[in-house]
């Protein structure tokens, strides 16, 4: 009986207070304070939580949950006041949205957090404290020691090593490692530029609005004022807004630094990045310089990115067409093209990339990793 007890029910049946409970207490707490010290999900169908549901990562993990089939029991939507009480379609019937609180988690095996690193933070003790595993997708506990970084297709292993929270990494950074982790496994890799040319998407949901608004302010003669993104990226760019860093990196760059050196590994990785922002409504491309210990041969890498999980050749140089976001913008693979040797470096080759980093770089990766630690 204690065995089949979930820890919403533990604490209630405590709570009770009776003298016999009291004779079952200091057994039962002991183990609800186990619960991850096995990192698998119970093997039956899940109590599933996402908290940010009315977001862009949000809404797409919630479709992929669907499309996944993924073994979910209860699904609780959580978001702040703002969205509290909206409905979200989904699967045929329409759930109510709710401002999450302390109780919010009772009950819950399984939390999907994509509302912001200080939203993660606040909640984390709350989630584990529930019994929960927390799948995260903020930046909060990324670069945290005792917090695994997973990205299925290139470190599974660790997502095993849990301790009740798995950090999803930068969105950036999942596409960048899917190409760089089999190359590496061919030949190792000294040193990677990377230049990075992200969506409007890559800043959430009103970023998105923001920027079909402001087009539409530009073709009909309107000046565009933005107010969710620092300057209008209605035809412009500009550098990655987040905040510059002592060495003038900003800190989406240093992110990709460090975050790419965590999950391949490779904690002395030579790694430079300049992150920009395009006026694409959804997927991030970047261009990329991989140098390697010895020179890798085109066709050789061609064939390993052609093989690589989760990756997807595009590229045929007699029509010069290759990958756009376009191309990926609702898709799972990343998309991968013109790889060809560096003319300056007998040792670096050059590739371009595109991937949807709502789908590959934060939904899908975080359901990715719960797949792996579904019990069957
Ligand atoms: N967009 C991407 O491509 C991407 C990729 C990787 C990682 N991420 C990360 O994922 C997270 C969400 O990004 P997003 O693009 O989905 O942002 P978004 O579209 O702005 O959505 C933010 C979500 O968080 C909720 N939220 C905000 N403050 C909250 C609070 N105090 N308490 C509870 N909920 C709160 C919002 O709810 P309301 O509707 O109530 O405001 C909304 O559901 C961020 O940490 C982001 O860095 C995003």
């Amino acid at each position: 009986m204690v065995i089949s007890l979930r820890h919403h029910q533990v604490v209630a049946f405590l709570k009770s207070n009776c003298d016999v409970c009291h004779i079952f207490s200091f057994s039962l707490l002991r183990s609800s304070s186990r619960l991850f010290s096995k990192p698998l999900l119970p093997n039956r169908s899940l109590n599933v939580a996402v908290l940010g549901a009315s977001g862009a990562v949000g809404h797409e993990l919630l479709e992929l949950l669907l499309e996944r089939n993924f073994p979910i029991g209860d699904l609780r939507l959580l978001a702040s006041a703002r969205s509290a009480g909206s409905l979200i379609s989904w699967n045929g019937s329409k759930i109510k949205v709710h401002e999450v609180d302390q109780d919010s988690f009772e009950g819950v095996d399984l939390v999907f957090t994509s509302a912001g690193g200080n939203v993660s933070r606040k909640w984390r003790d709350a989630i584990n404290s529930a019994g929960a595993l927390m799948i995260d997708n903020s930046s909060a506990f990324r670069m945290d020691d005792s917090v695994p970084l997973v990205v299925p297709e290139v470190n599974p292993k660790e997502a095993f090593n849990h301790k009740g929270v798995i950090a999803n990494p930068n969105c950036t950074t999942i596409l960048l490692t899917l190409i760089l982790s089999p190359l590496s496994l061919k030949i190792p890799i000294k040193r990677v530029v990377v230049s990075t040319y992200q969506s409007a998407s890559g800043a959430g949901a009103k970023a998105m609005e923001e920027l079909k608004g402001l087009t539409k302010d530009v073709l009909e003669g309107r000046n565009p004022m933005s107010k969710v993104l620092p300057y209008s990226l209605a035809f412009n760019l500009f550098l990655h807004n987040s905040p510059l860093q002592a060495n003038n990196y900003c800190e989406e760059e240093m992110k990709m630094v460090n975050e790419t050196r965590k999950i391949l590994g490779l904690p002395d990785l030579l790694f430079s990045a300049t992150c920009v922002r395009v006026p694409v409504l959804r997927a991030h491309s970047e261009a990329v310089n991989i140098e390697f210990v010895s020179p890798f041969p085109v066709e050789k890498a061609r064939q390993t990115l052609s093989a690589a999980q989760g990756v997807e050749l595009i590229e045929n140089f007699k029509t010069n067409r290759f990958p756009m976001p376009n191309d990926v913008a609702g898709f799972d693979q990343v998309a991968v093209g013109r790889i060809r040797q560096d003319i300056s470096n007998p040792n670096a080759l050059e590739l371009w990339l595109c991937g949807d980093q709502i789908r590959k770089g934060a939904a899908l990766n975080a359901i990715q990793i719960a797949e792996l630690l579904l019990s069957s």
